[in-house]
C-alpha cells in the first residue's frame, strides 16, 4: 500500500515535471495541443476552401475526378489548412479540420466512384507514425534537458 501511494507520488512529480518543462516553452507541439484556438481554426479553414474553389474552377468539371488534374492544388488546399490549424495552435491533424475537409470533399468528388479517386484514410503505418514523431520529440528533448543539466553539474 505504502509502495503505492510512494509510486504514486513519483509519478505525480513528474508530470509535474513534464508540465514545468512545457511551460518553459521547450516543446512548441505539445503546447499547441495545449491551447487551440479552435474559434480561430473554424474561421480561418473556408479561406483555404475558396482559393480551393477558385483553383477548381479553372479544371473541368469532367475532370474533377481525375486526381492527376488537381493534386497540385489539392496539396496547396491541404498546406493551406494545416497552416491555419498550426495558426491557431492547433495539432495537425485533428477531427475539426479533418471534418471540414471531408465537406470539401463531398462538395467536390461526391460524384467521383471510389475507383477514380481514392481518400481513404492513410495506412495505419503513417497515422502511428504521425502520433509517434511529436512523442519522439518530446522524450528527445526531455533527454537532452536531463543530459544537459547533468552535465553542467559536472562541469560547474
Ligand atoms: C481565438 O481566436 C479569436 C478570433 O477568432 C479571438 O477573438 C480569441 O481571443 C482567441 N482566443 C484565444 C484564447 O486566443
Ligand atoms: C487524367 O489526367 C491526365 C493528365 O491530364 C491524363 O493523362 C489521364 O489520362 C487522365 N486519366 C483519366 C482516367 O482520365
Ligand atoms: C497556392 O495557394 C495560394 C493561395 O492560398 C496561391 O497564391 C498560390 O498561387 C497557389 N499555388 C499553386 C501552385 O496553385
Ligand atoms: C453530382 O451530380 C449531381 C446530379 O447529377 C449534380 O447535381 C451535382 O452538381 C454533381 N456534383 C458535382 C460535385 O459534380
Amino acid at each position: 500500500m505504502e509502495i503505492h501511494a510512494f509510486w504514486l507520488a513519483q509519478l505525480f512529480l513528474f508530470v509535474l515535471w513534464v508540465n514545468g518543462l512545457m511551460t518553459l516553452g521547450l516543446t512548441g507541439a505539445q503546447q499547441q495541443v495545449m491551447v487551440c484556438n479552435e474559434s480561430l481554426m473554424l474561421e480561418k479553414l473556408p479561406t483555404c476552401g475558396k482559393s480551393f474553389e477558385e483553383m477548381m474552377k479553372k479544371v473541368d468539371s469532367k475532370k474533377w475526378c481525375n486526381l492527376t488534374e488537381f493534386i497540385t492544388y489539392y496539396a496547396n488546399f491541404s498546406l493551406c489548412t494545416e497552416r491555419e490549424a498550426t495558426n491557431a495552435r492547433c495539432f495537425w491533424p485533428n477531427p475539426l479540420a479533418q471534418g471540414f475537409i471531408t465537406g470539401i470533399h463531398k462538395q467536390f468528388f461526391s460524384n467521383c466512384t471510389s475507383e477514380e479517386v481514392h481518400w481513404e484514410d492513410p495506412p495505419d503505418e503513417i497515422l502511428v507514425t504521425l502520433i509517434l514523431i511529436p512523442v519522439l520529440l518530446m522524450f528527445a528533448m526531455i533527454t537532452i534537458v536531463v543530459w544537459c543539466s547533468k552535465r553542467s553539474d559536472i562541469l560547474v
